[in-house]
């Protein structure tokens, strides 16, 4: 057995509830605290001075200085997989241009799927793991990664082989999702319901062929995929076997309620939902996640995090990492700025980044430190966990750690 330690403080993030607010009374840290580890997972968390005397310990990893200990996050929401950047979108955007305007200027999601459809495997590759490794080294060591910017069979599982080799590479864990839904490509011939049709034929018989992905993705809005098809396409995707995250509520309200009826496991986004769709949410095993780097790189409004944990929801936080509305790529600073603007507890933000957002994707072996949880932490070169936050994504991550183990680039 290996301890590691000591630290400052621990916190645990273990009794916490699933659902609805928490307050920073209810964190319990440990001061001068210390992690065994067997197996890869954590055997107990406790006064470092405790453990070492009451256990037969192997090695002992000695932290040197001042460090806080939190369990690793879990950004549950991204679209890392891509060619190309839009740099000029966020121009356009900033200039005053409206987003029809800057689709028909060649900007939009169509660009990014050009720029992807024609990058190599090769090239894909290489950039997928370059943001793989700028999210562990913010102490995020489970990632989620959509396709979407392919929309054809060939570039879909393109996209999504990509996302599997890249997990051979990587100590993180990647959770893989098919959006073939995320729009109706412009070189497809037919009525997006024909789109949705052939996803379910040609697409994901395959992805399933080849262990691709277990989850499926969709862009529910005008400019996408209308609610009553898509409805029809979720609970067609379902019968196949697959588990259901809906991109929901962005622009305009009515999807997340859509979301909640098929039994997705989660509905993101939600900047547009109306209060009497955040109490059916918020009582709904469905969750709830915020994508403020979206609303950052939009200039949009924030999701109404403060609601729904309020209404007794379950509030998960990612990044959304993706070329056009959310390119910043970093948890930390969008996290704690969401908190600022929709009054967040610290336990509230921590949660949603940690075991809320790992329930999105059904992985409940991991956010929290306690025995029998995968042992990835994340460590800080601080004497107050509540720096992290306060410092808004400037006070970087000292060490991470994956299955115990320290995580060198
Ligand atoms: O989550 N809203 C749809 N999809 C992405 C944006 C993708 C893009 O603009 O490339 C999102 O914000
Ligand atoms: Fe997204």
């Amino acid at each position: 057995m290996k301890l590691i330690g000591p630290f400052k403080q621990i916190v645990t993030l273990r009794n916490l509830p699933l659902r609805g607010k928490l307050s920073d009374e209810q964190l319990e840290i440990i001061e001068n605290g210390g992690i065994l580890i067997k197996d890869e997972k954590i055997e107990e968390v406790g006064n470092f001075e405790e453990l070492k005397s009451k256990n037969q310990i192997s090695e002992i990893e000695n932290i040197e200085g001042e460090q806080i200990c939190l369990p690793a996050f879990t950004d549950s929401h991204t679209h890392i997989c891509f060619g190309g950047n839009r740099a000029n979108d966020f121009a356009m955007r900033n200039a005053g241009k409206t987003y029809l305007e800057i689709a028909e200027n060649g900007g939009g999601i169509w660009s990014s799927v050009q720029h992807t459809r024609k990058a190599s495997e090769e090239e894909l590759l290489k950039t997928i793991l370059e943001r793989i490794n700028s999210l562990i080294s913010q102490g995020i060591t489970t990632i989620e990664i959509k396709s979407g910017y392919g929309l054809d069979v060939e570039n879909e599982l393109k996209m999504l082989r990509v996302i599997q080799k890249a997990q051979t590479f990587t100590k993180a864990t990647l959770v893989p999702t098919c959006l073939s839904a995320h729009l109706k490509p412009r070189d497809f011939e037919g009525s997006s319901q024909e789109y949705l049709q052939y996803i379910l034929d040609e697409i994901l018989p395959k992805v399933k062929e080849e262990n691709l992905a277990k989850r499926i993705d969709i862009f529910i809005e005008k400019s996408a995929f209308l609610p009553e098809e898509s409805k029809e396409f979720l609970l067609k995707a379902k019968e196949l076997g697959f588990e259901i995250t809906v991109h929901a509520d962005q622009f305009t309200s009515g999807s997340s309620k859509i979301a909640v009826e098929v039994g997705a496991k989660s509905a993101d986004h939600l900047e547009a939902t109306i209060d009497e769709d955040i109490e059916f949410l918020a009582q709904s095993e469905t969750v709830a996640t915020a994508l403020p780097g979206a609303s950052l790189g939009l200039g949009e409004k924030f999701t109404p995090a403060r609601k729904i944990l309020d209404a007794g929801g379950i509030l998960a936080i990612a990044s959304d990492w993706n070329p056009g509305s959310a390119p910043m790529g970093n948890l930390i600073t969008q996290a704690s700025i969401l908190a600022t603007f929709e009054k967040l507890s610290t336990a509230e933000v921590l949660a949603g980044i940690t075991f809320r957002s790992a329930f999105a994707l059904s992985l409940e072996d991991r956010g929290t430190l306690e025995k029998g949880k995968k042992a990835d932490f994340v460590t800080f070169k601080t004497d107050n966990f509540q720096n992290v936050l306060y410092q808004q994504g400037s006070l970087k991550a000292d060490s991470v750690y994956i299955n115990g183990d320290q995580f060198k680039q």
